[in-house]
Parts: structure tokens; C-alpha cells; sequence
């Protein structure tokens, strides 16, 4: 679909590059020519990737980091910098996640999630955007967002919030860094079956039929469609997209907002049993 080297001369930096979407990124990115740079939490997720990457002949490297602490930012930013160059692109994929009822959550809970998700977009996005207008370089900012980040849905509020939060940053980074030569960008996923997301938001197989059928093209997304679409995105092939959110969904928004609006039908028992679920893990 691309000349091999669309993305040579490119270092892009990946928050939770390690699992899921991220991993599929990294892989993508790098098989066009970029160079790849990853943070997460968790040690093994972060080196079993960046092996796999070498094995295959591309260039990685990863720093452990927690995207809640700009502390630890500065200093994965630092690390991988001196070892790979200049950092030139940035993709927010970081997350947290979790269904339930908004009246069962602690305030720490959604701490937690807007911690994550809204703080460690924003948190690395002046990291490197203050880096980038110091130097003069430019730079590309992605961040991965939801289609609920403009409708909101029941039962994942922390990260609707959070997600809106994102989206509001790229439109307003978009306008004010533009002429620093930074574009600032995201893209809405709808479905795409991850580890990650399943374990948190797909309780059973009949929950993930349900999810399906949503969706007018009636299959989830496939990790390289996605990966396609953002390595478009951070290219020099997209120099004039500043400030859009591409939706890649399969239609599901359209047809029905908010993914999991649905679950209003479930009974208050159901509630409790996943809550019970949950405290015996
Ligand atoms: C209610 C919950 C909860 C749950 C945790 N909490 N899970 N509350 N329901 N299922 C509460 C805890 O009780 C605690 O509050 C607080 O949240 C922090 O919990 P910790 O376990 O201490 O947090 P932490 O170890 O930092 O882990 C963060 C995490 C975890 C978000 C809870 O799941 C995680 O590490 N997730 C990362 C990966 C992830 O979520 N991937 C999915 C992204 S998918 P109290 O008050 O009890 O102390 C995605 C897709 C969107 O975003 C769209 C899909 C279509
Ligand atoms: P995932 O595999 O669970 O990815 C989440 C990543 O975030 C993990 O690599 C995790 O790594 C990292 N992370 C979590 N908390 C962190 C923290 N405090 N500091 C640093 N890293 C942290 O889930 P995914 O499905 O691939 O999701 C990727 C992105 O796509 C997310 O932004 C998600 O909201 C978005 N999205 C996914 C879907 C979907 O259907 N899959 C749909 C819409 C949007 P560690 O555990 O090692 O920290």
C-alpha cells in the first residue's frame, strides 16, 4: 500500500508500544523505515516487543514509564532521545479502562483512568512539543482517541471523559502549534480485538456478538487497517491534515452511538455479579 520507505528518517515515540494497538504500530511503523521508540509500566511487555522488532532487522529501543509522572517522562524521553536522536513523532496509545456503573467508582478510580489517559497525553505532548518549538524541528502528534470521545457513552465514563479531553487538546494544539510546524492529529477506533480492551470491556462471548453486530460492516477492525491509517497520518504524505480525528470504525458510530449505552439493558444483578467477579481476581 506504501513506498517501503514512507517513514524512513522518523523516529516515533509510542506510549504503551508494547501490547495491542501499540505493538501492532511499532511493527507497522517500522516496516516502513522508522525507527521505534517505546514506554509503558511493565518491563516484559516493553523488551519482548522491542526483541521482536530487532529480530526482524528494525531499529527499537523502550524505557520504562509510568505516563502519570512527568518526572519519569523527562527521563524516558532523555533516555531513548540520546539513543536513538531526535524524537520527531509522537503517538498518545497509552490507556486505562474499565466497565461499570458510574455510581460504583471511587473518585480514585477515575484518578486513575484520567491519570492515564488525559495526563499522559497532555503530559507528553509538552514534553516533546517544548522540545520541538526550542529547537525549531517541528513534529507530529497522534493520539489514539474513541468515537465516544464526541458522543460519551454510559458505563466507561472515566475514559469518556478523558478521551473528550484528548480530542480537545489535538483540535487546540492544532491551531496554536501549527505555525511552530507541529500538526496535531487522532484517530477514533472502533473495535479492534486487543488482550488489553477484551479483558476489561468484553465479559463473554455473547457480549462480543452483541459488539459485533453493532457495527454495519458486521466484522471488528484488523490491527494493520489501523496501523495503515496511522502511518498515513504521521507521514509527510499527510502534511496538510492538521487538527482532524479520522474515524475508523466500520460505521459503528453511525449506526448507534456510544459502545456501551447497551449495557442500560443490564440487569442490576448482572451489576453485582461482575463487581464480585472482579474483588475475588
Ligand atoms: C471499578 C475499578 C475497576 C473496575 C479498578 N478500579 N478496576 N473500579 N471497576 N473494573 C479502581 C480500583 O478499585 C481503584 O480504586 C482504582 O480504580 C485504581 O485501581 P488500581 O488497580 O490500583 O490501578 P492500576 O494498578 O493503576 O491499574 C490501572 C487500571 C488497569 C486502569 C485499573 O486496568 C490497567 O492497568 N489498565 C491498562 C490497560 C487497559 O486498561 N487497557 C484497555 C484500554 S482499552 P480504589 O478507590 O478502590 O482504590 C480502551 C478502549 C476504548 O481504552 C474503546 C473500546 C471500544
Ligand atoms: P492495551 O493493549 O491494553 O494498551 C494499553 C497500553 O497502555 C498498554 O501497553 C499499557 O502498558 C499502557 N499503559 C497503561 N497504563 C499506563 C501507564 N500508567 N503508563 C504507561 N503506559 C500505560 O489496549 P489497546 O486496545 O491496544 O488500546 C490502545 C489504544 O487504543 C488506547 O488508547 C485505547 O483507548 C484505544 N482504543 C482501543 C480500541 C480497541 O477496540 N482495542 C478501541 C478504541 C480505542 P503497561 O501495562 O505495560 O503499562
Amino acid at each position: 500500500m506504501f513506498s517501503k520507505d514512507l517513514l524512513k528518517g522518523k523516529t516515533v515515540l509510542i506510549t504503551g508500544g508494547g501490547t495491542g494497538l501499540g505493538r501492532s504500530m511499532s511493527f507497522g511503523f517500522a516496516s516502513l523505515g522508522a525507527k521505534i521508540a517505546i514506554v509503558s509500566r511493565k518491563e516484559e511487555n516493553l523488551k519482548e516487543t522491542v526483541e521482536d522488532l530487532r529480530k526482524e532487522g528494525h531499529v527499537a529501543e523502550y524505557a520504562v514509564c509510568d505516563v502519570r509522572d512527568p518526572a519519569q517522562i523527562a527521563s524516558a524521553v532523555d533516555a531513548l532521545w540520546s539513543k536513538l536522536g531526535p524524537v520527531n513523532v509522537l503517538v498518545n496509545n497509552a490507556a486505562g479502562n474499565f466497565i461499570s456503573r458510574t455510581e460504583d467508582l471511587s473518585t480514585r478510580a477515575f484518578d486513575t483512568i484520567i491519570g492515564i489517559v488525559l495526563h499522559g497525553s497532555v503530559y507528553f505532548s509538552l514534553e516533546l512539543g517544548k522540545r520541538w518549538i526550542s529547537s525549531g524541528s517541528g513534529g507530529v502528534i497522534l493520539s489514539i482517541v474513541t468515537t465516544y470521545s464526541w458522543t460519551g457513552s454510559a458505563y466507561v465514563v472515566p475514559s469518556a471523559v478523558s478521551k473528550a479531553g484528548v480530542l480537545a487538546l489535538t483540535r487546540s494544539l492544532a491551531v496554536e502549534w501549527g505555525n511552530r510546524g507541529i500538526r496535531t492529529v487522532a484517530i477514533a477506533p472502533g473495535m479492534f480485538p486487543t488482550e488489553g480492551a477484551w479483558k476489561r470491556l468484553v465479559p463473554d462471548n455473547a457480549f462480543e456478538d452483541i459488539m459485533k453486530s453493532r457495527t454495519p460492516l458486521g466484522r471488528f477492525g484488523r490491527h494493520e487497517e489501523l496501523s495503515d491509517l496511522a502511518a498515513f497520518l504521521i507521514s509527510d504524505g499527510a502534511s496538510y491534515i492538521n487538527g482532524e480525528v479520522v474515524t475508523i470504525d466500520g460505521g459503528e458510530w453511525l449506526a448507534g452511538a456510544g459502545q456501551f449505552n447497551n449495557l442500560r439493558e443490564m440487569p442490576p444483578e448482572m451489576w453485582e455479579y461482575m463487581k464480585q467477579k472482579r474483588n475475588e481476581k
